[in-house]
């Protein structure tokens, strides 16, 4: 039973607040009241265990107090001062400097923005201003993949490709100039082929479509290291590798978006370090101020940047506000100093450990895995045809609130909007391995019980 103070709140949101990717007129039933560790708590006392840190983004978990005492000796020194007409502040150039130290070597060139898709927006048109500099105007068109999610901006909504077509629905028209190609989901393979004899026709379909389409209408090409919203779906250790090359060869720019796979979740810094490749453009969100407040920034290179002295990129308002750059370099400096992608790495192969022992023997996970603290579970209703459970069943809902009951949160990806039926795991990376067994206990006993149909 809610308290009287809980159903009013609940009441005023549903009558006036709209949520996203749920009804219109709905919530959920709970309302965040404090937050602590790798918990949130509701508004009449209850504890949940983040297993999704939120949007995959509140990465250091909650009540990181130094990030919360940067904030206010920044906002009380300088409460706003923009980056337009030249103008710049010390906390931006702060954070550009902290940022140069961590991205990969020769990215140290940045924009900022308020967020995810505000920082594809800039990509796209980094890129495009690129080649037109170059006086190769002809190169314009995107490449993406499908499952991809690269926001709702309209770049970042035309360039996503999950759902194939979902997102897009009541929202179109899409922009012109993006073609999406089959993504690197090894377990439903667009091309109904198997990992280890596939020749990785995925990545390689890439290099088909720059031919037919000629190269010189490809201005570049945008991927997630590792599918998030999809459904926290790694790659072949042989997919980004051959993309570079591809890419180089056609001289395509390569743009990896670093929004969700940045900052430790991957168990590397970012998730580009696991191949060892340089992408030219690298766009990053989340957590890069682990969610206390919205902030992104796009990396790019040098030649990009040598290319385009003296020209003019147009931004945001808030591109560089002080008060999220200093929250920015005060969550870098913990990532570093606490090597928080180290037991991301630690904690994630732990959970992916048990994921593999424990659960994937249950008659309705299909296959588990990801990388670091980026872990998915497919759920089947049959294991041998990997049909999935009737949609009209709503089962990942139900999975959700049952979660939810028992005191965790899960995020999914689900078959209407995304490639398969998915729950990920990905909890703040400062969990430790007895926090991970809690959370797992959790999941472990609702799936059990969860009976293909
Ligand atoms: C990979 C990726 N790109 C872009 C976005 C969009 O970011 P935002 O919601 O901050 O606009 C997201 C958000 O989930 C994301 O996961």
């Amino acid at each position: 039973m809610s308290s009287k103070r809980t159903e009013e709140l609940l009441k005023w949101d549903r009558e006036h607040i709209v949520h996203s990717r749920y009804g219109i007129g709905g919530n959920i039933g709970i309302v965040t009241d404090k937050t602590h560790g790798i918990y949130f708590q509701d508004t009449d006392g209850k504890d949940y265990i983040d297993g999704a840190s939120q949007l995959l983004c509140v990465n250091l978990g909650y009540g990181q107090k130094e990030i919360a005492d940067a904030v206010y000796k920044e906002m009380e020194r300088v409460q706003y001062s923009m980056l337009f007409h030249g103008f710049s502040n010390i906390a931006s150039i702060e954070c550009a400097r902290k940022l140069g130290e961590l991205v990969p070597e020769g990215l140290d060139h940045f924009n900022f923005t308020s967020g995810g898709s505000e920082s594809i927006g800039v990509a796209m048109r980094l890129a495009r201003l690129y080649w037109r500099s170059k006086n190769r105007a002809s190169k314009t068109k995107v490449v993406s993949l499908y499952d991809s999610y690269h926001g709702t901006g309209h770049g970042g909504l035309t360039a996503t490709g999950s759902g194939r077509g979902f997102y897009e629905k009541d929202a179109g028209p899409i922009a012109g100039g993006y073609i999406r190609i089959p993504s690197y989901y090894c377990y439903r393979c667009t091309f109904g082929l198997k990992y280890g004899t596939c020749n990785m026709q995925c990545a390689r379909f890439l290099a088909e479509v720059i031919e037919k389409e000629g190269a010189e209408s490809i201005a570049a090409f945008i991927a997630e290291p590792e599918l998030g919203v999809g459904g926290m779906i790694a790659p072949p250790p042989e997919y980004w590798p051959l993309i570079r090359s591809i890419c180089t060869k056609y001289d395509v720019l390569l743009i990896t978006d670093e929004i969700m796979t940045g900052f430790g979740r991957t168990g590397k810094m970012f998730a580009v370090e696991h191949w060892g490749i340089k992408p030219d453009i690298m766009v990053m969100a989340k957590g890069i101020t682990s969610a206390y407040l919205p902030f992104g920034a796009v990396a790019f290179d040098g030649d990009i940047w040598k290319e385009l002295q003296g020209k003019n990129l147009v931004s945001y308002t808030y591109a560089g506000h002080p008060t999220c750059a200093a929250a920015a370099v005060k969550a870098m400096e913990i990532y570093v100093r606490d090597k928080v992608a180290e037991n991301a790495a630690s904690a994630g192969r732990y959970a992916l450990n048990r994921l593999k022992q424990d659960f994937e023997p249950l008659a309705c996970v299909g296959e588990v895995g990801g990388l670091g603290l980026m872990l998915g579970i497919e759920i089947v209703a049959d294991k041998d045809t990997k049909a999935t459970f009737d949609p009209n069943l709503h089962i990942m809902q139900q999975l959700q609130d049952k979660a939810l009951e028992k005191g965790m949160f899960i995020r999914t990806a689900e078959i209407t909007s995304g490639p398969g039926d998915r729950i990920c795991f990905a909890p703040p990376l400062i969990i430790t391995e007895e926090e991970v067994d809690k959370a797992l206990d959790i999941l472990y006993h609702i799936l059990a019980d969860l009976k293909p149909k």
